[in-house]
């Protein structure tokens, strides 16, 4: 396989109008199920670990088994420190040889954000002069599950396009997260959209040289995802639907056979389901055949 580094995909995806898939696991069956996927569509992906799932699994053991996956399948697949909430953690995931990082501390002061997402990129990059640095700018609601209280999008959660075009001037990430109606999970009570015309100055505020990051795409419609990638998002963030292809596939088959005890087995088709979603977020995003 040649080797193209994030930045030249990245860049590909404004041009041609594609988004990169960022897929979250926190155990070996998830990778799996995202790197098989991302064989077989010949598409490059992002692979993420929140911190708690990558306390779960462990910092070292993502970063080789998916070091592991790499090699063996011969695509580019990239490791993201999703979420990271700590300069320390920031640390933690860029000596452990994470490919990206998400310096996400969107919930303090701007001023504070801008000073610890400049810190986190200026010792990522003394590091690894090639990982991607990711900020978060707003308030994006929500956790990667289904989401049964009524979550409501205040006009403050929002980012604004001239605080971003200062934030990614300021701090020297590659990639903003902005907060844009999205919601981490999927919301039972009312229909979740984004903002498409925010996407779009946001895009136009932070230049070409910074790729937009959407976050809390479960729940989002095909034409939502699309319109997005067409207003300037290179990268879709997937969690909760891969982890509810994954419980509800375990659960159909732990009622069918409950005298069944081999764990490969039990799990076989929870690596199907996690599998079907992946494959069609990724034609939605039009990233197929992209190596
Ligand atoms: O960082 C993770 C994603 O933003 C996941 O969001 O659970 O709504 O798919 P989601
Ligand atoms: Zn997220």
């Amino acid at each position: 396989m040649k080797i193209v580094s994030i930045k030249d995909y990245l860049k590909r995806t404004t041009e041609e109008k594609w988004a990169l898939g960022h897929f979250n696991f926190s155990e070996d069956d998830a990778i799996r199920a995202i790197v098989e996927s991302a064989a077989e569509f010949k598409t490059p992906v992002f692979l993420g670990t929140s911190e708690g799932e990558r306390k779960h699994l462990g910092v070292k053991q993502s970063v080789n088994l998916v070091k592991a996956f790499r090699e063996e399948f011969d695509v580019p697949i990239f490791l993201n420190a999703d979420h990271t909430k700590s300069f320390e953690g920031v640390k933690e995931a860029v000596d452990a040889g994470y490919d990206a990082i998400l310096a996400d501390f969107s919930a303090l002061s701007f001023e504070e954000n801008i000073k610890l997402t400049k810190q986190s990129v200026e010792y990522a990059k003394s590091k690894n002069p090639d990982i991607i640095v990711e900020g978060e700018l707003g308030y994006i609601r929500g956790e990667s599950k289904l989401q049964r209280e009524i979550i409501e999008v205040k006009p403050e959660d929002l980012t604004k396009p001239e605080e971003a075009a200062q934030f990614v001037k300021e701090t020297g990430i590659d990639m903003l997260a902005p907060a844009v109606g999205n919601i981490h999970g999927i919301v039972v009570s009312s229909k979740e959209s984004v903002d498409i015309s925010r996407i779009a100055t946001i895009k136009k505020a932070v230049g070409d040289n910074v790729y937009l990051v959407l976050h809390g795409a479960s729940g989002l419609s095909e034409t939502d995802l699309k319109n997005s990638i067409n207003a300037g998002i290179s990268v879709i963030h997937i969690n909760t639907e891969i982890r509810m292809a994954f419980t509800e596939a375990l659960k159909e088959t732990i009622e069918k056979e409950p005298q069944e005890t081999t764990p490969y087995k039990i799990l076989a088709p929870s690596i199907e389901a996690m599998k079907k979603v992946i494959e069609k977020k990724l034609k939605i995003f039009s990233s197929i055949n992209k190596i």
